[in-house]
């Protein structure tokens, strides 16, 4: 299957089919060199899969995990492309989860004012939501995705077969953002995940997933509006997930997602949402105290007298954005994790 995204510029393919990886040369123009960028989590069969189809190519791999995520790891991604003399007609490629992703694409944006960038993802994160939709970006002086750019891939390359690989609880964490997309604008495929096998149904779920942001990032390519509405559920999420690794009991963010979209959910909206969490084995619960996630999140924003955009679900494949004054958003959550 292949799903074109438009940008302003132009527009890219995404190749969702089992096996594409072994055929990666003719979706992607590699006769040339290719820097390919990579972690010591991802399984290395992948990366030489794709190198085998390279004229020539060079690998980064920097350490799993957000941590890696700096301007050092593009720092030293730079350097490493300069010192083996890539030139502006080379390209780069990623092969990983949206970690691997989102430094790569900055990676290829930056050298020589830009070259040829394509993404392998190959979590379930990276499959249904970071690849699509041409963020990149590195975390910053503790803030997350802090400096970045806009920079569509050339073409983007989902193979299901990928996912073999990948533990479990990192396809549940992926599967949260698919079951965000789904339940605000999908209700066909919220029910496939609801009542379907999920692991049988994966790929088709992925496509649909890719479908709804496809949707959302040609409307709002530049996040102005209505790409927003993929904040559901992140606005608690980001302080859970921050305060769940201060902690020290580190809380994967889809895990944090699927808690965060609870409190924005109708009455009627959740009775078909946490079952469908549940499924996925992701929490639907918080153990971790409601008050130091409600100054995580509040804190600074609250002393200025700001307004907060939420996007409440009203019922599944139905939702609306509402603009309330932090307090008075305070004053919800702290009524909905005191229950
Ligand atoms: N650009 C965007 O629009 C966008 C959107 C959402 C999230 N993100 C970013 O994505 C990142 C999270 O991505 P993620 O959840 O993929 O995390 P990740 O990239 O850290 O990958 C999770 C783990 O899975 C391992 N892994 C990857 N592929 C594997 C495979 N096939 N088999 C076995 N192990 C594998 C990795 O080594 C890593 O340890 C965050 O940095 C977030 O900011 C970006
Ligand atoms: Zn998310």
């Amino acid at each position: 299957m292949i799903i074109s995204v438009k940008t302003r510029d132009g527009e890219y393919p995404i190749i969702i089919e089992k096996g594409a990886l072994n055929r990666a040369g003719e979706v992607f123009k590699l006769d040339r060199r290719c820097f390919i960028v990579t972690d010591d989590g991802v399984p290395e069969q992948y990366v030489k899969t794709l190198a085998a189809q390279c004229k020539e190519s060079v690998v980064f791999k920097i350490k799993a995990g957000e941590e890696s995520k700096t301007l050092d790891s593009f720092s030293a991604g730079l350097k490493m492309m300069l010192e083996y003399g890539f030139t502006r007609s080379d390209c780069v490629a990623a092969v990983g989860g949206g970690v691997v992703g989102d430094l790569a694409g900055f990676i290829a944006s930056a050298f020589m004012r830009g070259v040829d960038f394509y993404n392998v993802p190959t979590t379930v994160l990276a499959q249904v939501d970071s690849s699509v939709g041409g963020k990149t970006a590195v975390n910053f002086e503790g803030s997350k995705n802090m400096i970045g750019a806009f920079y569509p891939p050339r073409a983007v390359l989902i193979d299901p077969e990928t996912l073999k690989t990948l533990p479990q609880r990192q396809i549940s964490n992926g599967l949260a953002e698919a079951v965000k997309m789904a339940a605000c604008m999908d209700e066909k495929l919220f029910s496939l995940i609801e009542n379907g096998d999920v692991y049988k149904n994966l790929e088709e779920i992925i496509a649909g997933s890719v479908m709804i942001k496809k949707h959302v990032v040609e409307q709002d390519e530049r996040e102005r509006g209505l790409r927003r509405l993929l904040n559901f559920g992140h606005t608690l999420a980001h302080a859970i997930e921050a305060e769940s690794i201060r902690g020290g009991k580190t809380l994967y963010h889809g895990e944090c997602v699927a808690i965060g979209m609870l409190p924005l959910s109708s009455e009627k909206a959740r009775a078909r949402l946490v079952p469908v969490l549940k499924k996925l084995s992701l929490p639907t619960e918080l153990d971790i105290d409601a008050e130091k996630i409600l100054d995580a999140t509040l804190h600074d924003k609250k002393k200025n007298g700001e307004n907060i955009t939420l996007v409440r679900l009203k019922d599944i494949g139905k939702y609306e954005f509402d603009t309330v004054p932090f307090d008075e958003w305070e004053h919800e959550v702290k009524g909905w994790f005191e229950k």
